[in-house]
């Protein structure tokens, strides 16, 4: 049975954890008068569910936010936007936005990595007309899903593939940049990230999914990274953005909060490590400035 003495000597944090993981085994094996040798499901499950909250408490705990004035982040031409264009964006992600265009160190672009449709480019584009900037708003996404195959259905659907699926959500990203952001139509290349960058070091001229030509390369005030979440990537998208995010220009990782499993997380870990790097906002996804 589970007693005061049973945590005698632990710090208070290990108190703490230990409680929360075993008060639900024990509360268990105390109804059922003993203790099982094998954890059973329920068991398991309840351990998991306490984890997950613990896990949400701590990056709550963590949390270091930016005050952005309230009336930005819930202004109305965003709420209506975010009814109509589909898109996972957190308030947190959009006060980080605002601080790093707010705080731009000049009229080099800004880049985004994925794309989907549009709700953040559109979002970007909003903030720059506020604040009257004219930098360049540049995008990449090929709109291939991970773990998607062209000709597979739709999860259990007999009538919808995920050839239909992408081809919908670029199709939509076009129309909502082409009403939202139209009176300053950011650039999107339909390449992978790593292709990306690439025609980016040689300077390559693209054209974009509505025909114009963008010429690439040179320095980059803001990368919003948000493509392929997995580590291999993340990192990579990091390390090609680094090489070109101008000394005070900034780098936002979506998805990349600690109550999270993505990947990305073991990156902004490493990036946090970094001299070159400061943490600006843990809000619950990190935002960096690039400090050397
Ligand atoms: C979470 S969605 C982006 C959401 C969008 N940024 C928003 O907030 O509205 C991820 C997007 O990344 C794209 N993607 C996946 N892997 C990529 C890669 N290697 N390079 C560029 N884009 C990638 C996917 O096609 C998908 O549209």
């Amino acid at each position: 049975m589970i007693d005061a003495s049973s945590f005698r000597g632990c710090s208070k944090w290990a108190k703490c954890v230990s409680m929360v993981m075993l008060v639900p085994d024990q509360l268990l094996a105390n109804e059922l008068g003993h203790r099982a040798a094998f954890p059973t499901s329920t068991q398991m499950e309840l351990q998991r569910t306490t984890m997950k909250i613990l896990r949400k408490l701590l990056a709550y705990a963590r949390r270091r936010d930016i005050p952005v004035e309230k009336s930005i982040v819930k202004s109305e031409y965003l709420n209506w936007l975010r009814f109509a264009n589909a898109g996972m964006m957190n308030n947190g992600n959009v006060r980080s936005m605002f601080h790093a265009i707010q705080n731009l160190p000049s009229d080099a672009p800004i880049v985004e990595i994925g794309s989907f449709c549009g709700l953040s480019t559109n979002i970007m584009t909003y903030f720059k007309e506020r604040l009257a900037l004219k930098n360049k708003l540049i995008t990449c996404d090929r709109w291939k899903f991970e773990g998607a195959e062209a000709d597979v259905p739709l999860g259990d659907s007999e009538h919808v593939m995920h050839s239909d699926y992408r081809e919908y959500v670029k199709d939509s990203y076009i129309r909502n940049i082409s009403i939202f952001s139209r009176y300053d139509m950011p650039y999107t290349v339909e390449l992978f990230s790593d292709e990306f960058f690439d025609a980016w070091n040689e300077q390559r001229t693209e054209e974009d999914v509505v025909g114009r030509p963008i010429e690439l390369g040179g320095p980059i005030s803001f990368c919003f990274v948000d493509g392929n979440h997995s580590y291999e990537y993340a990192k990579r998208d990091f390390e090609n953005a680094d090489r070109h995010l101008e000394t005070n220009g900034f780098i936002l990782f979506d998805d990349s909060g600690d109550a999270t499993d993505w990947e990305v997380c073991r990156v902004v870990k490493e990036v946090q490590k970094s001299s070159r790097y400061e943490l600006v906002a843990r809000n619950p996804n990190y935002l960096f400035k690039k400090v050397a």
